[in-house]
């Protein structure tokens, strides 16, 4: 992303300012108006051709980019590298170029390795947007969340938000920290030590290992999946351990003497870090951040349109 307020890609978080976050918020509010009236479209990308390149697994961040796309009336492609020749050996560039050459403008990613989408970036001629790449970043679902605090509290600045679980393998939550930081709100990561890197109090967030003063600290607390499929050893002795020391139960929140909202990025693993009952709860304003997701997406897609005009 450039300097001002104009997009080049969007590859993460770090590096955008507090204007550049506040002019997606904004004209995602203006898509989110669009998207309850009984419209729900506008042609405002209607010469543009997205690819949404997928090499892991997605629920929510694909159906959003491409119901996004298509209420801003782009022509869509999906890729998913399980189907793909991929899968024969052809490399990530090659793939790109040759999707690309079917006069792609702007292509949504997600893949395993962390950097592949500023690699991409560096070496196609495409808009770029990150969909999550590895345990790097994933700049839709910070902003996505962002909003939805600042929808619920009237501003995100001054909040203080505990983000809990995986954080060693959560390119949620390092896209996180660095966009609720830039806006003005505290943060701070809870969990094992296992599970919090070295050092990350140097970004300048705080850091616990008692989720029960965690909780007592904040506002908001983002639970976040053990994302077992990247873990290489045992962080932790078994999910039950976890699930007693981290997990957030109404029996947890009855022991606080105020109310918090309670977020999750999904997939949720019932049970583990969250009970169903909490993540049901009039608290959890989960399924509003699937539904902000869309309007963001659609400013992040339409601003990177606009500087490509
Ligand atoms: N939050 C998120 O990225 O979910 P998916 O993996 O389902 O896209």
């Amino acid at each position: 992303m450039s300097t001002e307020n104009n997009f080049d890609h969007l590859l993460g978080i770090k590096g955008l300012s507090q204007s550049q976050i506040q002019t997606i918020f904004e004209t995602a509010d203006n898509f989110k108006s669009l998207l309850n009236s009984p419209v729900k479209k506008t042609p405002a990308l209607r010469d543009t051709t997205i690819a949404n390149l997928f090499f892991e697994n997605s629920t929510r961040t694909r159906v959003s980019f491409e119901l996004a796309e298509k209420r801003l009336g782009a022509d869509v492609v999906n890729f998913s590298s399980s189907s793909s020749s991929v899968k024969k050996g052809e490399t990530l560039i090659d793939t790109v170029n040759n999707i690309l050459s079917m006069k792609v403008d702007m292509v949504v990613m997600r893949h395993p390795a962390p950097g592949a989408c500023l690699f991409l970036a560096k070496h196609v001629n495409a808009q770029i947007v990150n969909a999550g790449d590895g345990t790097h970043e994933h700049p839709t679902q910070a902003l996505l969340d962002a909003y939805s605090i600042r929808e619920k509290f009237g501003e995100v600045a001054g909040k203080k938000v505990v983000i809990v679980g995986d954080i060693l393998h959560s390119r949620v939550a390092l896209s996180n920290i660095y966009c609720l930081q830039t806006l003005g709100a505290e943060v701070m990561v809870c969990g094992p030590v296992t599970l919090i890197p070295k050092n990350i109090e140097k970004l300048g967030i705080k850091v616990s290992h008692n989720l029960n003063q965690a909780l007592q600290w904040c506002d908001v607390a983002n639970m976040l999946r053990i994302q077992l499929e990247r873990q290489d050893q045992r962080y932790f002795p078994s999910l039950k351990e976890y699930s007693k020391l981290y997990g957030l139960s109404q029996d947890r929140l009855d022991h606080l003497n105020k109310e918090i909202c309670i977020m999750h990025p999904g997939p949720i693993n019932r049970g583990v870090e969250i009970t169903s009952d909490i993540a049901d709860s009039n608290h959890s304003i989960i399924l509003q951040q699937v539904e902000n997701g869309v309007a963001i997406r659609m400013a992040v897609l339409f601003l990177l349109a606009q500087n490509n005009r």
